[in-house]
């Protein structure tokens, strides 16, 4: 069922009536690019059950073992790890990616704070991007912070043979060039601190939108799941854009019910 055009016309004035517009993306926003979400209709962990949420731990446990572990399933086709990640390599925007970067030219949104780590939205054309989960393309130290594109990673590791064993490395984790602190991808694990400049850059953006657009997020991982009532708390009014229901739609004042990349065009056609 796509939605009326009635509730896009509303979801329109409320937009516009706007002076801060700030969108929360959430996996369903990409479903369109071809990448599987984790819940709802159709999603990994629907199908498979949800993993054990220990990643952080275990990384924390033995990095070195962790990136072995990890680039060993980046090269094995029966592995979810790289299932997933063929999926992003050959994911691009779709029009709901392109309608958000539209919105944002037209100086009409503020900001994206995505939970999605592919890139997409920056790729889309979009500048303003809060990547609260982090981004797939990039490391960070955890000791110095500094984060870097994983393509400069893997050049070193060619560059440095002695680094890598097979698929997996030498008895010690990537280490960072500046510090010598442990590297670890720039995604936020279950169980990991989210970094507190980003955390900090998406709590401001809740706190000053008045109008957040909630677009493909089922609204069950926090802090990300808050943000929505962070804002409505200072009187921000919240439209929804998912083909099902979610715990977020009963705070919602507006339902767009249908996908995102079907939805989001005919909004930015009202706007
Ligand atoms: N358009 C819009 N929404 C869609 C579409 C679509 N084409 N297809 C599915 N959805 C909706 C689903 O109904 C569901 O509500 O997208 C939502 C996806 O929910 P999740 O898979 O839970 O994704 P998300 O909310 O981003 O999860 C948050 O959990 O697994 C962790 O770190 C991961 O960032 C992720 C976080």
């Amino acid at each position: 069922m796509t939605q009326s055009t009635n509730e896009i016309q509303q979801a329109a004035a409320l937009i516009s009536r706007a002076r801060y517009v700030v969108a929360l993306a959430g996996a369903g926003l990409s479903a369109g690019s071809g990448i599987p979400t984790y819940r709802g209709a159709g999603g990994l962990w629907t199908q498979r059950g949800t993993p054990p949420l220990l990643s952080y731990q275990e990384f924390a446990l033995d990095p070195a073992a962790w990136w072995r572990k990890r680039l060993a399933a980046e090269v094995d086709p029966s592995h979810p790890v790289y299932q997933m990640k063929q999926a992003v390599d050959r994911a691009a925007p779709n029009a709901g990616h392109l309608a958000l970067a539209e919105l944002e030219r037209r100086g009409i949104l503020r900001c994206v704070i995505t939970q999605n780590v592919d890139n997409l939205q920056t790729a889309a054309g979009s500048r303003a991007v809060l990547e609260i989960h982090g981004n797939r393309n990039r490391l960070r130290c955890l000791q110095c912070g500094l984060r870097f594109h994983r393509g400069d990673f893997e050049a070193q590791l060619s560059a440095h043979p002695e680094l890598a064993e097979g698929a997996g490395l030498a008895n010690r984790p990537p280490l960072c060039g500046e510090c010598g602190g442990v590297l670890k991808l720039d995604t936020v694990m279950f169980g990991e601190p989210i970094p507190p400049d980003t955390l900090q850059a998406c709590r401001e953006a809740a706190e000053r939108c008045d109008c957040m657009l909630l677009v493909g997020t089922s609204g069950t991982v926090n802090p990300a799941a808050r943000m929505p009532l962070v804002a409505q708390e200072r009187g921000a009014t919240l439209i929804e854009v998912n083909p099902e229901p979610t715990s977020l739609t009963p705070w919602c004042d507006v339902v767009l019910t249908g996908p995102a990349d079907d939805i989001l065009p005919r909004l930015l056609n009202r706007l």
